[in-house]
C-alpha cells in the first residue's frame, strides 16, 4: 500500500509534479472523480496503470454540474477514506484542489458541447453537460495528461468528453472503463448510499430489465414493443422511469428498427428520491 500518496491542492503542484514525471519520460494518466469512491472508481485507476506509468486521480465535487435542486450540498466527501482507498490502488497523486482553485470569484467561462450532450440526461439536467465539459477542460488542462479513463457507467458522459477532446483538438487519448456492479447486478455509484433497505433491494432490477431488454433485440424482437415491456415491468417494480430508450451507441440518435448498427439502451429512473442511470450495450442481432 501506497501511504506516501501525496495530496495535491494547487495547479502549480500539479503542473509540476507532471513536468518532473514527463521529464522522465513517463506517461501520465488522469482518472476525473467526484470522490466518494467505489470499487468502480479504482477499476478505472488500474486501467489507468495499464496506459500509463503515472496516474492522477482528481477528486473534486464540481459545483456548476449540479442544479440548485439537486444533492451539491449532501453530496458524499470523505477524503480521507478516498486517499485510503487510492493507496490500495497505487495512484500516484491525488489532486484535491479546493472550489476557488478551479472556480475563482471571477470565473466567467463554460464549455459547451452540442449534439451529444443534448437528448437524455441532457434535458433532464439542463446545465450538467456544460458543466461537465468546463471542469474537464480545466482539469485537461491543468494536468496536461497522455491519457484520461472515463466509465461507461455515464455514457453520454463519455461521449460528451470524447466530442469535447475531438472538437477542441485535446492531445489527450479517452480510455473508456466498462461499467463495474454490485454482486447483485446493481452499478456502482457513489450515490448508492442515499437509497434506503427497500429501495436497495428493487434497484438490481434496473440491471435486471436491461439485460432481458439487450437480449429480446439481439434475438431480433421489435423495438418498441421491447421498450414498452421495459417500461412497464420497471414501473411494476416501483421506479419511476425518466427515461429507457435505444440509441445509437455512437451519437446517442435514436435507434431505427430493424437494428443496423451498434445501438446502446440507456435508462434514468427514480426509486423515490434517488435517480438511478444505467445502460447496456446490444449485442448485434445474431451474435449469440
Ligand atoms: P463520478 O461520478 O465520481 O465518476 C467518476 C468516473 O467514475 C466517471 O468516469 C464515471 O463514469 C466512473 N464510474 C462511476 N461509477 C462507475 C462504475 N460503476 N463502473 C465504472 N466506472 C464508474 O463522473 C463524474 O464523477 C463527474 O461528472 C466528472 C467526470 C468527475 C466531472 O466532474
Amino acid at each position: 500500500m501506497n501511504t506516501k500518496l501525496p495530496v495535491l491542492r494547487h495547479t502549480v503542484e500539479l503542473r509540476h509534479a507532471v513536468q518532473q514525471w514527463r521529464r522522465q519520460g513517463q506517461k501520465i494518466a488522469l482518472v476525473p472523480t467526484m470522490g466518494g469512491l467505489h470499487d468502480g472508481h479504482l477499476s478505472l485507476v488500474r486501467l489507468a496503470k495499464q496506459h500509463a506509468n503515472r496516474v492522477i486521480v482528481s477528486v473534486f465535487v464540481n459545483p456548476t454540474q449540479f442544479a440548485p435542486h439537486e444533492d451539491f450540498d449532501a453530496y458524499p466527501r470523505n477524503e480521507e477514506r478516498d486517499w485510503h482507498k487510492l493507496g490500495t490502488v497505487e495512484a500516484d497523486a491525488m489532486y484535491a484542489p479546493d472550489v476557488h482553485e478551479i472556480y475563482p470569484r471571477d470565473f466567467a467561462t463554460r464549455v459547451d458541447v452540442a449534439g451529444v450532450a443534448q437528448p437524455l440526461e441532457g434535458i433532464s439536467r439542463p446545465h450538467f453537460f456544460s458543466g461537465v465539459a468546463t471542469v474537464v477542460t480545466k482539469l485537461f488542462l491543468q494536468a496536461l495528461p497522455d491519457v484520461a479513463v472515463f466509465g461507461e457507467k455515464d455514457y453520454q458522459q463519455l461521449l460528451v468528453v470524447k466530442k469535447l477532446v475531438r472538437d477542441l483538438n485535446f492531445p489527450v487519448t479517452i480510455v473508456p472503463g466498462p461499467i463495474m456492479r454490485e454482486p447483485d447486478g446493481l452499478a456502482m455509484s457513489s450515490r448508492n448510499v442515499y437509497l434506503d433497505a427497500q429501495d436497495r433491494v428493487t434497484a438490481p432490477h434496473l440491471y435486471g430489465v436491461l439485460q432481458d431488454m439487450a437480449g429480446d433485440l439481439a434475438a431480433g424482437r421489435e423495438m418498441d414493443e421491447t421498450v414498452k415491456k421495459g417500461l412497464a415491468r420497471l414501473e411494476k417494480h416501483g421506479f419511476r422511469v425518466d427515461y429507457l430508450e435505444v440509441r445509437d451507441a455512437e451519437n446517442l440518435t435514436p435507434a431505427v428498427y430493424p437494428l443496423w448498427k451498434p445501438v446502446r439502451l440507456l435508462a434514468a429512473a427514480y426509486l423515490g428520491k434517488v435517480r438511478l442511470i444505467d445502460n447496456m450495450a446490444v449485442p448485434s442481432p445474431g451474435a449469440h
